[in-house]
């Protein structure tokens, strides 16, 4: 088989790496792809938005599957593109990528179908959304309806700060289009888990739990950023919370989009938040989680292509998904002052030693190639991962492969998966 992967992050070289031990396929394209990649895939230089272009590429090269990592073309509606020409495709549709792509449909969804979630208002205009927050309490929770990169959500300790951000995104629109409609939710608190699952518009089948760390700084300080490190398995996903999820969360969604006429065939990831009262949906993304993919998928015993071509074919309930009774760890080196102001274009140096490891993997997410030389090119430039018979080693193993790196302007946070021990 021939493969072609859209994406040119972390997430899609943990997925290239996983395609590349399918006994079913010969050869792997990659689209637009990284410096990592190519080692695996050759990249191709398409754009993961230039839907047209992706699909003609398929379409000549007789591709006979297409995995999207991205949710901007899917959203985007690169599955009808590709279907309309009859290509195999994984992902779902434009009409079930909505799951991610507004945050008003899911909560929506989530509200008739009674799954639990944070109770919350949609806003389409800033005078009511501001009149909203004359009697809201607080902290209270600002997410613009589009996607906005992981970064169009507000945690606002008080009315001041949620004026504010009423502001940034429906008036001063910080992020274009995707703020023209707002949800303000009820804060909650508790433990973060997320649930990667494969979906084939009926059958759910789980994947392991990871936990993601979103801030830049070490103790959940600074900034949002897109991930700056995860572990896998979450030990708070607890047999009690797979069972609740089961129940009220999982099946229902699913069931939930057929109902709607939304069929949902591809990756749902479940955004939980373990709170007092039991687990609620946070988000849900309708692709892989980005760093969760370089955790999880090395730990997979599955063939993944197998997989993704039941969740198309519809006959993912005939697949026992398995997963190594082990951990893993995922450190992200990144360039110095990242989320915010960082510089491109340092040498990277250290590679062979991964090479040479078994259970240590490198994953690309900014990187380049420029003379003859792998350089940064991003914030987040490598995923260090490494697997342990459980948590502490793979920790300790993770941590132990960042000193194998060296660029100028490296930084890590030092406590990825401290908070398990
Ligand atoms: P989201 O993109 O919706 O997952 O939100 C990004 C992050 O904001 C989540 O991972 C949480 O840390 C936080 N967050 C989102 N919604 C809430 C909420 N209702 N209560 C508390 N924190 C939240
Ligand atoms: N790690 C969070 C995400 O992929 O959205």
């Amino acid at each position: 088989m021939k493969v072609l992967v859209v994406g040119g992050g972390g997430r899609e070289h943990a997925i290239v790496r996983k395609i590349s031990q399918s006994k079913k396929v010969d050869k792997i394209y990659c689209a637009p792809g990284n410096a990592g990649i190519a080692e695996l895939a050759e990249c191709v230089n398409i754009g993961a938005m230039e839907l047209d272009k992706l699909a003609e590429f398929a379409e000549k090269n007789q591709i006979d599957l297409t995995v999207i990592g991205m949710d901007d073309p899917l959203c985007a509606g690169v599955v009808d593109v590709f279907e309309a020409k009859g290509l195999r495709v994984f992902g779902p549709r434009k009409n079930a990528a909505i799951l991610e792509g507004s945050k008003a449909f899911s909560k929506d969804l989530m509200k008739k179908y009674d799954i639990p979630t944070a109770a919350y208002e949609v806003f389409t205009s800033a005078e009511d959304a501001l009149r909203y927050l004359e009697t809201a309490s607080y902290p209270t929770v600002l997410k613009a309806d589009g996607l906005a990169l992981g970064k169009g959500v507000l945690i606002c300790m008080n009315k001041e700060e949620a004026v504010e951000g009423v502001k940034e995104l429906m008036t001063d629109k910080k992020f274009g289009t995707a703020g023209d409609r707002i949800v303000i939710e009820e804060f909650m608190t508790g433990r973060e888990v997320s649930v990667l699952s494969f979906v084939d518009g009926k059958t759910i089948k789980i994947m392991t739990s990871a936990q993601d760390h979103k801030r830049a700084k070490d103790n959940d300080e600074g900034l949002n950023t897109g991930g700056m490190g995860t572990f896998s398995p979450s030990p708070f996903y607890t047999a009690e919370v797979d069972e609740f999820c089961k129940k009220y969360i999982y099946q229902k969604t699913v069931d939930a989009m057929a109902s709607e006429g939304r069929e949902f065939k591809g990756i749902i990831f479940f955004g939980l938040m373990l709170t007092e009262k039991g687990p609620r949906v946070l988000e849900y993304n309708a692709r892989f989680g980005d760093p969760e993919t370089q955790v999880v998928l090395p730990r997979m015993k599955n063939d993944i292509v197998e997989v993704f071509e039941a969740c198309i074919d519809g006959t993912l309930d005939k697949i026992d998904i398995q997963f190594e009774d082990n951990a893993a760890v995922c450190v992200v080196l990144a360039s110095e002052g990242y989320p915010e102001h960082y510089e491109k274009g340092k040498e990277i140096t250290g590679f062979e030693r991964f090479a040479k490891e078994e259970n240590y993997f490198c994953f690309h997410a900014g990187t380049k190639f420029q003379d003859g030389k792998i350089v940064t090119n991003g914030g987040r430039v490598l995923g260090i991962t490494a697997v342990g018979k459980d948590l502490f080693e793979a920790r300790a193993n993770a941590y132990k492969a960042t000193e194998w790196i060296d660029f100028e302007g490296k930084y890590m946070r030092h406590d990825i998966g401290k908070a398990i021990g």
